[in-house]
């Protein structure tokens, strides 16, 4: 199949791409790499079924003999850490415009190419949750003005266009619900929490947790997250649908803190640096019934392979 994937330098884009182009899929990968890295696709850059196109989502897209059938659109900042240069909250105008401007324009090339597409929107559209785990039929605690609005909001604005155009325009839409996904890929300067607690370990330097590190996590690996994306846009019955994806392995902040520093066996101290950040949720868990009956999906990598796999790839970097 002819597949668009926006984002795809990104991290999970770039595994996204990886997956398709080795099941023998046409992959045009289209990023302005703001926040990836053309290291990310280093490895099949040169297939002769993979195509990287520099480009920015929120200009129209450019004119294409290509007619895809699949589109993903992951292109977004996805880093809610306010110390990343590279998180939301440094580059908020591009977060808000990514997920709206830039939903739409993607949208119009699926609407001409009959396309499906997946909108990559996020558990963030849960804000701070009243509800646990949080069901996809869960509205939401957001702030439309708080500091982590910027993404909260584009996402659910995104969601609301891809919505329209699956009513209105017909389009065969899918919103994908990604949750904390963590593995090999995330760049180091997007300070996202595995990544940072393990580059301090290796780096025996301190493990900065925020707040009391009662919050908590559930982190899914990223092989199980690409599952997951594939299943839900190549499913036949799924059009209009709205699924969570994430994992139900749920552990506080500082367990992960004291994992990180078991496996990597580290000698350095854990220490709560500073206020838990405004508006960070306090608990978050996908309801995962929809696609485990939909798709047939959930997550098979444990944490302790996963976070592994991690501590090889921070070593390497
Ligand atoms: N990783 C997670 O835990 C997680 C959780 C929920 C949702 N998501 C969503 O999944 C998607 C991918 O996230 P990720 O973790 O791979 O982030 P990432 O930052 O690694 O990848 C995003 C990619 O989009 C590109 N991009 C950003 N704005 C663009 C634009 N205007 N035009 C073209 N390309 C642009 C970036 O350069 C980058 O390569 C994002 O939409 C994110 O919001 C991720």
């Amino acid at each position: 199949m002819k597949i668009l994937v926006t984002g795809g330098a990104g991290f999970i884009g770039s595994h996204l791409c990886l997956r398709l182009v080795e099941e023998g899929h046409e992959i045009t990968c289209v990023d302005n790499l703001l926040t990836g890295s053309n290291l990310n696709i280093k490895k099949i850059k040169d297939n002769e079924n993979f195509t990287f196109l520099e480009h920015n989502v929120i200009d129209p897209f450019p004119k294409s003999k290509i007619r895809f059938d699949i589109i993903f659109h992951l292109a977004s900042p996805a880093s809610p850490n306010h110390h990343s240069k590279i998180s939301y909250h440094a580059l908020p105008v591009e977060t808000m415009l990514a997920n709206t401007v830039g939903t739409m324009n993607i949208l119009k090339v699926a609407e001409q190419d009959k396309a499906v597409f997946l909108f990559s929107s996020s558990s963030e559209v849960y804000g701070d949750p009243e509800q646990h785990p949080q069901k996809e039929t869960y509205n939401g605690n957001v702030s439309t003005t708080g500091p982590r609005s910027v993404y909260d909001e584009a996402k659910r604005f995104g969601e609301t266009i891809t919505a329209y155009f699956h009513r209105d325009k017909k389009v065969d839409t899918r919103i994908a619900r990604i949750f904390n996904t963590y593995g090999p890929g995330m760049l180091k300067s997007d300070l996202r929490m595995l990544v940072s607690f393990i580059s301090q370990a290796l780096e025996k330097k301190p493990i900065t947790v925020f707040g009391d590190g009662k919050q908590t996590r559930a982190l899914c690996y990223i092989d199980d997250m690409v599952e997951g994306l594939m299943r839900f846009a190549f499913s036949k019955n799924t059009g209009g649908e709205i699924i969570n994806l994430g994992s139900t392995d749920e552990h506080t902040v500082l367990e992960y803190a004291q994992m990180v520093k078991k496996l990597t066996n580290s000698p350095s101290e854990i220490i709560f640096s500073e206020k838990l950040p405004q508006n960070d949720p306090l608990r978050r868990q996908p309801d995962l019934t929809k696609a485990e009956k939909i798709l047939g999906w959930h997550p098979k990598t444990s944490l302790e392979e996963g976070i592994n796999k991690m501590i090889e790839y921070i070593k390497k970097l």
